[in-house]
């Protein structure tokens, strides 16, 4: 190779590829013997590999990410047409799209009203853990600094935001952790902690939160980050009653809630984002993957009014404004896609046709557990879908991991890509996941669980 490879040569592009590229969450052993997958067109629902074969995309874009679909030149224009008057100012200057995607995101957003850009989901994260620890020592003299997370959820990739990780597949190797993160426990009714039910399970799972906080010292907890619904930890939607007795608990040892919408922001749960399906009052929420739906990177970290003002009171301390900044979060692509990726939302009414589209991915999962007994339960909050495969229904017993990929293959090579849970919970990478672009049909939805039902009858016969 002399370092002139063409784009339409696409056996050197494996090549190259093979031998330079490190792919993220796969091992690559088995890239000496078997071509690495390379994604060369998307359109729509659909992707093509290098070899021509077109796969219908049931996770938008392996990771929840391409909310609106693939091959929208509208996005394309909008970034090209900023990229070329201005792409680039550090963000302590205002930018154009910047204003007005921030305007436009508040005006979803009652109760928040500071948009902070950053470029990944893990940094928008971190903004947020880093506001918490700068009030504490601004406020409460260096107390109140510790952070609770919950059992299963995750925050992000870096050594700070996998302190915050409640699956431990995830962090094993990558110790020692950043101090002062709190595990509080799960909220999956299906691996019920308690004998309860319904909304007597939802406000015991929400009570052992305070349990933790009595337990820690209320005046040595600073915030509570959650995701609305867990998705790398087993799409966990949560349980009745138990978002109004978490917020309770937040008011009550004054602790500040984050909301994490990486996965659930900009209508994947078929509302703007997630906690508005549960009327909870976030004081942070942070988001990235559907913003631009992956045309851009972008992601926020949005705070209250009363969080902002907190980082202007002593305009004298050359040390109390937010002294962060995010290089690439001075990218205008970023917003400049976000409107555009917003817009297309309201215009093509895509919330409605998630809440839709969702109810039928459901509806068409629950039909294949009475015929699959494999399927333990089917969860889902929009085009967020999950179904938590087991080998016996009556002890719950997660189906062995071997199997779940081999459903998960099994539907590749169908030519539709869905995903599972992994390197999650020891033993308890069981879920199916489904997360297709807010444009799906109901033909897609069909086909999509058209190729489970295959997968399931072939690999469990
Ligand atoms: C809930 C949640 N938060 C944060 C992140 C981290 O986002 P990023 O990979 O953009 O850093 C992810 C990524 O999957 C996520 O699922």
């Amino acid at each position: 190779m002399d370092g002139n490879l063409q784009p339409n040569d696409i056996s050197g592009i494996v090549e190259a590829d093979r031998a330079h590229v490190w792919h993220h969450l796969i091992q690559h052993k088995p890239f000496e013997t078997v071509d690495p997958r390379i994604i060369v067109e998307g359109k729509g629902m659909r992707v093509w590999d290098q070899n021509g074969k077109e796969h219908l995309d049931a996770v938008s874009g392996g990771v929840w990410t391409v909310n609106v679909g693939y091959g929208r030149e509208s996005i394309a224009n909008a970034v090209r047409d900023q990229l070329v008057k201005m792409n680039y100012f550090a963000g302590s200057a205002g930018s154009i799209p910047g204003a007005m995607f921030s305007e436009r995101l508040i005006s979803k957003m009652p109760g928040l009203t500071r948009v902070y850009f950053a470029n990944s989901g893990s940094e928008a994260n971190e903004k947020a853990f880093k506001m918490v620890r700068q009030i504490s020592h601004n406020k409460y003299g260096g107390k109140k600094n510790k952070i609770l997370y919950r059992e299963r959820d995750y925050h992000g990739t870096t050594i700070t935001t996998l302190s915050a990780g409640g699956q431990p597949e995830r962090n094993a190797q990558y110790g020692p952790f950043t101090p002062g993160f709190i595990e509080v426990p799960h909220c999956l009714e299906y691996r019920a902690q308690w004998d309860l039910t319904g909304a007597e399970y939802g406000k015991r799972a929400a009570d052992a939160i305070e349990e933790v906080i009595l337990r820690e010292g209320p005046d040595t907890v600073g915030a509570l980050c959650l995701e609305p619904v867990t998705a790398g930890g087993g799409v966990i939607t949560p349980p009745e009653g138990y978002w109004e007795r978490v917020q309770e608990i937040c008011t009550k040892y004054d602790i500040l809630l984050h909301i994490d919408e990486v996965v659930c922001g900009v209508g994947r749960t078929g509302t703007w984002f997630g906690y508005q399906n549960y009327g909870i009052k976030p004081d942070f929420v942070t988001m990235a993957k559907g913003v631009a739906s992956g045309y851009a990177a972008i992601s926020c970290c949005v705070t209250s009014e009363r969080v902002f003002e907190m980082f202007k009171e002593n305009a004298d301390d050359p040390m109390s404004y937010f002294r962060d900044i995010s290089t690439f979060g001075g990218c205008t692509a970023g917003p400049a896609a976000a409107l555009e990726n917003m817009r297309i939302i309201e215009d093509e009414n895509l919330l409605e046709n998630t809440i839709k589209m969702g109810d039928r991915m459901v509806a068409n999962l629950e039909a294949l557990s009475e015929k699959h007994e494999v399927i333990g339960q089917v969860r889902g909050k929009g085009l967020f879908c999950g179904a938590e495969l087991v080998a016996d229904r009556g002890t719950k017993e997660p189906l062995a991991e071997k199997l779940v990929q081999a459903i998960v293959g099994d539907c590749m090579k169908q030519g539709t890509i869905i995903g599972a849970t992994n390197r999650s919970l020891p033993g308890f990478n069981n879920t199916l996941c489904f997360s297709p672009a807010l444009i799906a049909t109901a033909d897609d939805i069909d086909e999509i669980t058209n190729s489970v039902d295959e997968a399931l009858t072939r690999v469990l016969a």
